[in-house]
């Protein structure tokens, strides 16, 4: 692992990299969510501030030490993500989308805590979409020559559906890991598929996540010329 020998190769870049799940409320109380850990994020901004760039963190509901030397703003639900995306992503070399970002969010928030009524069965709770952060800023960049690069986690046909995702992203790379029990979130390592919008394919061994959020950097570098 060449961790810490590399050439300062995003030396005067911008990365901005989201992290984290996002978290959704129903009431003061309670909230839909997901069981991203950030910790793929984080190794990515570690790596990238190794590397020379200047780092925009934007992590959502995380509970990890600060990486040293990265600017980290906090967001909990997507709303808040896509605005801090945003705002950071204006003057990016690179966006990567780590974080695990809801697609549905409560229809309505209640200002006091949801109570349950002894007679009654509860009512179904109704949902709305959350934008696609990604899609959007992929199909208005902020910046032309701006990398772009998304993460899926598929089950079934692992590649197929990263491909399918990648196109209608319309991002530049797409991070496919496969799920299952116990595979990814929470997890100290990772294994992966890096594709590209140009065709290209770069399968990443299992190993920590350091070395994928490394080879992601070396195909943004890579693209940024
Ligand atoms: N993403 C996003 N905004 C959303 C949902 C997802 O920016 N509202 C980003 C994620 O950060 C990730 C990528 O899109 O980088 C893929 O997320 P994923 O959940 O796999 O994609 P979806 O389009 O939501 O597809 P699925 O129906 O499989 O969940
Ligand atoms: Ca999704």
């Amino acid at each position: 692992l060449a961790r810490g020998v590399r050439e300062p190769d995003l030396t005067g870049r911008h990365v901005v990299v989201s992290a984290g799940g996002t978290r959704e409320p129903l009431d003061p109380v309670r909230f839909l969510g997901n069981r991203s850990s950030g910790k793929q994020g984080y190794a990515l901004a570690r790596t990238a501030v190794a590397r020379g760039a200047r780092v925009t963190l934007i992590a959502a509901n995380t509970a990890l030490p600060d990486p040293a030397g990265a600017d980290v703003v906090r967001v909990e639900t997507a709303l808040q993500l896509r605005e801090a995306v945003l705002k950071a992503a204006a003057d990016a070399d690179a966006v990567v989308m780590a974080a695990a970002v809801a697609d549905f969010r409560p229809a309505s928030y209640a200002t006091g805590k949801i109570k349950k009524k002894d007679d009654q069965e509860p009512e179904p709770l109704a949902l709305v979409r959350n934008p696609d952060i990604l899609a959007e800023i992929s199909a208005d960049r902020a910046r032309p020559g701006q990398v772009i690069v998304g993460f899926a986690a598929e089950t079934d046909d692992v590649l197929a559906n990263g491909r399918r995702k990648l196109a209608r992203k319309g991002c530049d790379l797409l991070v496919v890991n496969e799920v299952g029990e116990r595979r990814t979130f929470g997890a100290e390592e990772n294994e992966a598929v890096v594709l590209a919008a140009d065709g290209g394919e770069t399968p990443v061994p299992h190993g920590p996540k350091e070395a994928l959020a490394e080879t992601v950097w070396d195909l943004v570098a890579a693209r940024l010329g």
